[in-house]
C-alpha cells in the first residue's frame, strides 16, 4: 500500500470499526476534551449557507483567524488549507531543497519526495531536543527547512532564543523557515509560537490548524500565515478555489472565541501529561518516557519489540502508535496520546498486566 496511507496513528477502521470493534485511540493526538460544544453552534449556522458557494475569499474565516493570533496583518498573508497537510504540501512545493528534521512527521519527507527536492536531514540530539549548529550548518546547503513546534512524535518546542541565528541567517540569505504549529497551543504559552515574529521575518511560514487542540481531524482546516506575500500568491496559484467547505469556514470563528474550551483544554491536557508521565516511568516496560510540552509522549521500550506491545494492547482495544517507520526511530519507540483519566487508567492497567506477564 502507498505509504501515505500506512504511516500515520488514528487509523482507529483497519483493525477496528471495520472489524466491528471500538478501540480506544492512543494513536492519535486529539484534544481529550473532544469537541467543543460552540463547534455545533457554528454548524448550525453553516446549515443555513450550504445552499450557496462559500465566500470565495474567506474574509470572515480569515478576519477570525487575525483577532485570535493578534497580529496586524491583512487577509493576504493568510492561505486556508484542507487540514495543515495542504498547507505544509504547498509551501514544500515553493522550495528546490530541504532540512527535515528526523525524526518527525513523516508527511513533511512524504511531500519534499513527491516535487523532488534535495533532503538534508537534521537529527534530533539523544535527549530529542533540536540541535541547532547542525540544522544551521544543514541550512547551508538548503532553500530552506520544515520544522516542528512543538515536534512530532516527541513533543519538544524550539528554543526560540537558540533559534534567534537561524531566524537571522535564513532572513539574510532569503532561505525559508516553515515552522508547523500543529500542536502548538498545548505548549501552554503564546511565548512558544513564532506568530509574533510573522511580522517581522518574511522568511517565514507559520502553519496551524483546528485538527489536533479543537480535536477536529474530520473537518479538515488548517491555514498558513507569512509576511511574504508572494510566496502566499504561489501557494494560492496551486489551490483549487473553495477548497474549504462551509461547515469549516464558518464555525472556525466560534471555535476560535470559545476562551472557555480553550483554557480548560490547556489544564487538563497539563494535568493528564503529567500523570501519564509520572506513571508511565514506574513501568519497567520503558526505558525512557521523554519529556513533552504537547498531548503526546515519545517512549523508549526497554527489551520489547513494538508490535508485541501493539498487538497485547490491540487484543486489549486500545490502539498505541509505533514510531518504528519515523526515521531517526527503530522498533524499540512508541508514541502515546494523552487522553481522558478513565481512559488513562485503562491503559495503564494493560501497561502493568503486560510488564507482570512478561516478568513470568
Ligand atoms: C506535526 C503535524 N503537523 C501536521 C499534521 C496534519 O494536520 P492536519 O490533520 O490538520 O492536516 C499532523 C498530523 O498528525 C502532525 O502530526
Amino acid at each position: 500500500m502507498n505509504k501515505t496511507l500506512t504511516s500515520h496513528g488514528g487509523d482507529i477502521y483497519t483493525e477496528g470499526l471495520l472489524k466491528g470493534k471500538e478501540l480506544i485511540d492512543y494513536s492519535s493526538n486529539i484534544n481529550l476534551l473532544g469537541v467543543p460544544n460552540s463547534f455545533y453552534e457554528g454548524i448550525k449556522e453553516a446549515t443555513n449557507l450550504i445552499n450557496h458557494y462559500p465566500d470565495i475569499q474567506y474574509r470572515t474565516t480569515k478576519e477570525a483567524i487575525i483577532k485570535y493570533h493578534k497580529i496586524s496583518i491583512d487577509n493576504d498573508n493568510i492561505i486556508l488549507g484542507n487540514g495543515a497537510a495542504e498547507v505544509l504540501d504547498l509551501a514544500i512545493s515553493t522550495l528546490r531543497s530541504i532540512c527535515i528534521i528526523a525524526p518527525s512527521f513523516s508527511e513533511y519527507e512524504i511531500s519534499a519526495k513527491k516535487y523532488g527536492l534535495e533532503i538534508k536531514y537534521s537529527y534530533l540530539n539523544n535527549d530529542m531536543t533540536y540541535s541547532y549548529e547542525d540544522i544551521l550548518d544543514k541550512l547551508k546547503s538548503c532553500d530552506g527547512i520544515i520544522i516542528g513546534n512543538p515536534n512530532n512524535p516527541n513533543g519538544c518546542n524550539i528554543d526560540k532564543d537558540r533559534f534567534k541565528k537561524i531566524l537571522n541567517y535564513c532572513e539574510v540569505n532569503e532561505k525559508k523557515i516553515i515552522v508547523d504549529e500543529a500542536f502548538v497551543e498545548f505548549s501552554g504559552d503564546k511565548a512558544y509560537s513564532f506568530i509574533d515574529e510573522v511580522i517581522n521575518y518574511k522568511s517565514l511560514i507559520l502553519i496551524r490548524a483546528i485538527t489536533k487542540y479543537f480535536a477536529l481531524p474530520g473537518i479538515r482546516l488548517g491555514w498558513a500565515i507569512s509576511s511574504d506575500k508572494e510566496i502566499l500568491n504561489k501557494l494560492r496559484e496551486k489551490q483549487l478555489p473553495w477548497n474549504i467547505n462551509t461547515f469549516a469556514a464558518v464555525s472556525l470563528k466560534y471555535l476560535l472565541e470559545d476562551r472557555e474550551y480553550i483554557e480548560k483544554s490547556l489544564n487538563v491536557n497539563m494535568v493528564e501529561r503529567e500523570f501519564l508521565i509520572n506513571e508511565l516511568r514506574k513501568i519497567s516496560l520503558f526505558n525512557r518516557v521523554f519529556e513533552s510540552n504537547s498531548n503526546f509522549l515519545l517512549c523508549k521500550l526497554n527489551n520489547v519489540v513494538e508490535q508485541e506491545l501493539f498487538e497485547f494492547a490491540l487484543n486489549s482495544g486500545i490502539l498505541i502508535r509505533k514510531c518504528g517507520n519515523y526515521r531517526g526511530l527503530d522498533n524499540s519507540f512508541i508514541r502515546l496520546a494523552v487522553k481522558s483519566r478513565e481512559n488513562n487508567e485503562v491503559l495503564l492497567d494493560m501497561l502493568r498486566h503486560y510488564e507482570n506477564i512478561r516478568r513470568i
